[in-house]
């Protein structure tokens, strides 16, 4: 297996930089949130263990997220390309990926360390409005749907995400830059971290990083 990751804060937009990329590169999305959100909606034991740290936008245990990247992982044939979004989120976890790539015989090959400022998060997180049934991202200002509310794709209602609300997005900056920052020093050193400045539209920063990827 081969995989890229991409880092970056609450909000920088790593979600909707891997739908743009997913088409272009045929790498495989996985967003550890994503997962999670689909766990809790499904009342799953690890949806219920996970659910009282997303609310108040703590990390959820590094066992359960090693737990769920190893099977997501094993689902798909050897050779897969991964593009891991939210994922790793500590030390903890960027060691463990270690082992998985140990494990599959794989190789990271990429970190995408997408540059936001801080007011520019918050504005993206506030914003943000979720199709409750096809899971579409719109933003209030940035990406409106055509009819207030409802989503262009399937008609179905938008809401907004339990910890979008100010005071969580406060923490979840606050986690990111205790527990997950630390995170660029250790890919720098292995070589493979790439600044990519994400502030320009979605389209911008994916041509940037398929530059790098020379797709
Ligand atoms: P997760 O879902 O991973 O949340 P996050 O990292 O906080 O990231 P977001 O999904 O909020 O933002 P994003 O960067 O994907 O931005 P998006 O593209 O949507 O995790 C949620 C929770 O799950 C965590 O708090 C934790 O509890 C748990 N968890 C998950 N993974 C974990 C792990 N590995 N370990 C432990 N716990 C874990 O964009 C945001 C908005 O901005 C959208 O409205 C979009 O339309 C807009 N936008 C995006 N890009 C642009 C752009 N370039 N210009 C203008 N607007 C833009």
């Amino acid at each position: 297996m081969k995989a890229i990751i991409l880092l970056g804060g609450p909000g920088a937009g790593k979600g909707t930089l891997a739908g743009l990329l997913q088409g272009k590169t045929g790498y495989i999305h996985i967003s550890t949130g994503d997962m999670l959100r689909s766990a809790v909606q499904a009342g799953t034991p690890v949806g219920n263990e996970a659910k009282a740290s997303m609310d108040k936008g703590e990390l959820v245990s590094d066992a359960i997220i090693l737990r769920i990247i190893d099977e997501r992982i094993a689902e798909e044939p050897e050779n897969s390309c991964f593009m891991f979004d939210g994922f790793p989120r500590t030390i903890e976890q960027a060691e463990g990926l270690d082992q998985l790539f140990k494990k599959y015989s794989g190789t990271l090959t990429h970190v995408f360390c997408l540059d936001v400022d801080q007011a520019t998060l918050l504005k993206r997180l506030t914003g943000r409005r979720v199709c409750k049934s096809c899971g579409a991202v719109y933003h209030l200002q940035n990406k409106p749907p055509r009819k207030a509310g409802v989503c262009d794709i399937d008609g179905g209602e938008l809401y907004q995400r339990a910890d979008d609300s100010e005071s969580t997005i406060l923490n979840r900056l606050e986690v990111y830059k205790k527990q997950t920052a630390p995170l660029i020093a250790y890919y720098k050193k292995q070589g493979i971290l790439c600044d990519i400045d994400a502030k320009g539209s979605p389209e911008e920063t994916a041509a940037l990083v398929l530059d790098v990827l020379n797709v």
